[in-house]
């Protein structure tokens, strides 16, 4: 037992000398919120993780939590179709694709909402760090290219509190490709956008979806001001910067 605690502790790592405490730093939704939640009680700091699938967000994000906590920092997690109101009844409607596009909007947004109020907003409020795998971005882009109204996404995800920073892990398609196949052996449907009948190849499909993905995210970029990240480089480089970005916003300064 004692043997196995110091491998675990030894794979950790390294913990920084220094223990930054949050500094507070003013808050706000993006649009109406979630009623009767007082903000300036939110002292923890939330932290996103966005990206295509095969971008390194597992990766890093496991780092960062080893990181985080080793420094005495304690953290959630929360990532898309995690809540336990819907996650399940969400996997079995993308199974059948038998929800119109707006209600499978409506049912990613409820699994949101449910973890923003009952995971996030709770953390935030004990001063936990909360690290996000994705968020609502990555949902309003899919709906964009299935054609659903910006505005319309823009409203709805008007319940999102703004996060302390959003990094997103930029990697090419062909480079994704590469990753998934090794990772699994196979592409997923949805992450292929084959549902959207764009090729019958799955892999044409597949390039042609992350390529569309990676414009809309260009797009609401201009809005909500990513930190973009080249996911290309070794994952301990780009886990340093990650590191002396959130380390920067630990300390309330606002990231350039
Ligand atoms: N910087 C990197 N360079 C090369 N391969 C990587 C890098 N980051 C992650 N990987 C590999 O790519 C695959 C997908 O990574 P993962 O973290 O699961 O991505 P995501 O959670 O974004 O889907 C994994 O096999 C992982 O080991
Ligand atoms: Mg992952």
């Amino acid at each position: 037992m004692k043997a196995r605690l110091q491998s675990r502790a030894a794979r950790r790592v390294q913990p920084d000398t220094r223990v930054l405490i949050p500094r507070k730093s003013p808050r706000r939704f993006y649009g109406q919120g979630i009623p009767g939640v007082e903000l300036d009680k939110l002292i923890g700091k939330l932290i996103v993780v966005e990206g295509a699938d095969g971008s390194g967000r597992s990766t890093q994000i496991k780092l960062l939590v080893d990181w985080l906590e080793s420094a005495g920092h304690a953290t959630v997690q929360v990532g898309l179709k995690r809540s336990t109101l819907v996650a399940e009844e969400l996997e079995r409607a993308r199974q059948g694709n038998i929800l119109s596009r707006t209600t499978l909007s409506l049912f990613y947004a409820t699994d949101f909402a449910d973890q923003l109020e009952n995971i996030i907003l709770l953390a935030l409020r004990a001063g936990q760090m909360v690290l996000a795998d994705r968020y609502i971005y990555t949902l309003m882009a899919r709906d964009i290219v299935r054609g659903i109204d910006r505005k319309w996404l823009e409203n709805l995800y008007g319940m999102a509190l703004v996060p302390d920073a959003v990094f997103y892990l930029n990697v090419a398609p062909e480079e994704l490709v590469q990753r998934t196949f090794a990772k699994y052996s196979a592409l997923n449907y949805w992450e292929s956008g084959m549902d959207l009948g764009l090729s019958r190849d799955m892999f044409d499909s597949f390039l042609q979806y992350q390529a569309m993905m990676v414009r809309t995210f260009k797009e609401l970029q201009r809005t909500y001001g990513f930190h973009i990240i080249d996911g290309h480089r070794p994952v301990q480089e780009i886990n340093a910067e990650l590191r002396r970005k959130i380390e920067a916003v630990l300390a309330g300064h606002p990231l350039k």
